[in-house]
């Protein structure tokens, strides 16, 4: 099945830092569940043809009964997570392979459900990147980056050499296998990382300031009111009085 582009959702997590509600990605902004967000702009894309949603099984199923129907049709599996988020995406890896069969590697994309306001089109873009090699999309830092140790200063890195790294990022299905399998590091927050560390090359295509990570209580009020003020026609529909 080549030519396919796959796109894993991690979707596990708690919520902590969001007062522990429930799980994030299930949790409604604006009516809608977070996670149908992502889901919704990447049957928009075009450029996605199946998706793995990593949750809780039972929650993605009745979640997923309720998304529009162009979403729902992507979705080829619901992988059950694990403990961090790196445990979670392999198993999405995991369920990918077992859909294409051992020989195939086809486009994959990593996006966490956590960023419900990524476009359309960044999808498109991460996706025709992805097809030659690793891809992460990321933003310039609009502040002063410091390293510090504590309270402490340590240095001021240049800024032009500094990103702030976002998802979707992507590459060929046994590139992120070798990288997941390979990996001695401790927690990591991204899949470009664990790419990084194998001395692939990665490449930078532009993000966009609204796909900024939904992680406290400000920024889910933040995208609150983005999509209650209108939002993109390719969201769905924000229910007025949910
Ligand atoms: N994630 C996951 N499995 C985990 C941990 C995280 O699938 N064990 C997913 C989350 O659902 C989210 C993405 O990884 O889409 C980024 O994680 P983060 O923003 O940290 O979400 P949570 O872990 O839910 O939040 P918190 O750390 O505040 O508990
Ligand atoms: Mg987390």
């Amino acid at each position: 099945m080549s030519g396919e582009t796959w796109l894993v959702v991690p979707a596990y997590g708690r919520g902590e830092r969001l007062g522990g509600r429930g799980p994030k990605a299930f949790l409604p902004l604006a009516g809608q569940p977070l996670v149908a967000y992502c889901l919704a702009a990447a049957a928009a894309s075009g450029a996605v043809t199946a998706v793995v949603v990593v949750a809780d099984p039972e929650a993605a199923r009745a979640t997923l009964a309720a998304c529009p129907p162009a979403s729902r049709r992507l979705v080829r599996a619901v992988a059950e997570g694990g403990a961090t988020r790196r445990d979670s995406v392999r198993a999405g890896l995991l369920a990918v392979r077992a859909a294409v069969g051992g020989d195939a590697d086809p486009v994959v994309l990593v996006h966490d459900a956590a960023r419900p306001l990524a476009p359309p089109d960044l999808f498109a873009r991460v996706a025709a990147a992805a097809a030659g090699g690793a891809v992460v999309c990321a933003r310039p830092s609009p502040d002063t980056v410091k390293r510090v140790a504590g309270e402490r200063v340590m240095e001021t890195p240049p800024r032009d050499e500094l990103v702030l790294a976002q998802t979707p990022q992507g590459a060929r299905l046994s590139l992120l296998e070798r990288a997941h399998a390979q990996w001695t590091g401790g927690e990591a927050s991204d899949d470009a990382q664990l790419i990084e560390a194998l001395g692939e090359p990665v490449r930078v295509v532009d993000g966009t300031p609204f796909n900024f990570k939904v992680t406290t209580t400000e920024d889910f009020a933040l995208a609150e009111a983005w999509v209650r003020a209108g939002g993109a026609p390719w969201m769905p529909a924000a229910r007025p009085g949910a």
